[in-house]
């Protein structure tokens, strides 16, 4: 059995993520889970509604919250990561001050994602240092965002670190697809290519049956919904996540061959998404408002009265995470989409270029799939994204700032360097406490 660290131990993804494992201990068996946080106040709200978790389905499993990293990763051969670098406080400064000025304010997609990247470089990599200081050689499957930015900078700084990115967006997009099909999600059988959260589905089969022209219809009337999938996932049902997934129709057209990932909407509808979002309510204040509170007063009933209401969520998110680290445990070799070195997968892209494949997870890792040539549309939009990760990893890296203000005048999400100054100089302000300096 394994001892399973979960660094981000106080995110409120963690009961999540532990119901999915203990559903799964016949096919992953588990000695302990450790919570790990540097935020040990956060952490210890949290974990006793982690440890009813757990003792809902088994007595045995040792259960361990520190803050300390020896006693989290003492040992340790599987640590899951899902650090909040500045937590939801630094998430609404990256979707507002973008929008002070009329450009998106998202999360990880445009300026937003850019300083969120600067900000979680550095403490990944502290990350994996406890890790290969005191894990038993452990995998790190992270779900750390910015996935595309994160990954780079890994790459960059410990090219050899058994770390695996990976990202439940491509594997939502399937859940709901699987459910216009009317079959599971790992029934489906895709072909998919980009960087993390910019990218395409190239082909659907189930059972060797190509599905995409089907789905594509659907799409084109409904979004990428339904009724099924929305009720089954309580956070993919708000508001905001359904218009993400119904607002993909005008994309359609752009990409006849192909179905988009719903956040491209943030490149290439930049000025729809500008119009609708409220600049004084954010997606921040939407979660920190839903999902934070009702995790957090559950957690308050739960200590006052034993009684541990239904305030979380077990969906994708948790499940895809497991399904991984099975196939890394036992070398099952199922195919999953990660976030990978390119080395050839897409041809017309760097070699060295961190892309979203399917790839099979082996024991020693992935093994991507050759996606071979891609549309010249497609590549020069993927070059343009890459440029601006990678310039924002060498600014993080060179302390540059005229790298920074590259990376933001080469997003898309950008409309001119005038915007893109006037909002890197504001985050500057604002990321004083966890930016390298510029
Ligand atoms: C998807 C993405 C994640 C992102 C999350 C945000 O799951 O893959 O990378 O963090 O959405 O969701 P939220 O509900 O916090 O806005
Ligand atoms: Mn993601």
């Amino acid at each position: 059995p394994f001892i399973l660290s979960i660094a981000g131990g106080g995110s409120t993804y963690t009961p999540g993520i532990v119901k999915s494992l203990m559903v799964r201990l016949t096919d992953f068996p588990i000695a302990e889970i450790r919570l790990y946080d540097i935020d040990s106040q956060r952490q210890d709200v949290i974990a006793p509604v982690v440890e009813k978790v757990i003792r809902d389905h088994s007595d045995n499993i040792k259960f361990t919250v520190t803050d300390d990293p020896e006693t989290a990763f003492n040992g340790a051969h599987f640590v899951f990561a899902q650090m909040r670098v500045g937590q939801y406080a630094m998430r609404e400064q990256d979707e507002k001050i973008p929008l002070r000025h009329g450009v998106v304010g998202q999360e990880t997609c445009g300026p937003g994602g850019l300083a969120y990247g600067l900000r979680t470089i550095l403490p990944m990599v502290e990350l994996i240092d406890f890790v290969e200081k005191y894990s038993d050689n452990a995998w790190i499957v992270n779900y750390s965002n910015p996935a595309a930015i994160v990954a780079e900078g890994v790459r960059r700084l410990r090219p050899n670190a058994k770390v695996l990115n990976i990202c439940d967006m491509p594997v939502a997009a399937m859940r709901n697809m699987a459910a216009v099909l009317g079959v599971d999600r790992h029934d489906l059988d895709v072909d998919y290519f980009g960087l993390n959260h910019f990218g395409w589905f190239s082909s659907i089969r189930v059972k060797g049956e190509e599905k995409l022209p089907q789905l594509r219809e659907h799409i084109a009337k409904f979004g990428l919904l339904t009724e099924d999938a929305a009720q089954t996932d309580p956070q993919h049902s708000d508001p905001s996540w359904v218009k993400t997934w119904r607002n993909i129709q005008p994309l359609m057209d752009a990409f006849p061959e192909y179905i988009p990932n719903p956040y491209l909407q943030y490149y290439l509808m930049a000025n729809d998404i500008v119009e609708h979002q409220d600049p004084e309510y954010t997606r921040a204040n939407e979660v920190m408002d839903g999902r934070e509170k009702r995790l957090f007063e559950a957690a308050r009933v739960y200590k006052e009265t034993g009684i541990l209401p239904d305030a979380f969520h077990v969906g994708v998110h948790g499940a895809f995470i497991v399904d991984v680290a099975c196939s890394l445990a036992f070398d099952l070799r199922q195919r999953h989409l990660v976030i990978v070195e390119n080395k050839g997968a897409i041809t017309g892209l760097p070699f060295d270029a961190m892309v979203e494949v399917p790839a099979y997870i082996t024991a020693h890792g992935p093994e991507p799939i050759r996606i071979g040539d891609i549309p010249r549309f497609h590549q020069a939009l993927l070059e343009q994204q890459l440029a601006s990760e990678q310039l924002l990893v060498e600014a993080t890296l060179e302390g540059s700032y005229e790298k920074a203000l590259q990376a933001f005048t080469l997003n898309k999400t950008v409309p001119s360097v005038v915007h893109a100054k006037k909002i890197l100089d504001d985050m500057i302000e604002e990321n004083k406490a966890y930016w390298p300096e510029l």
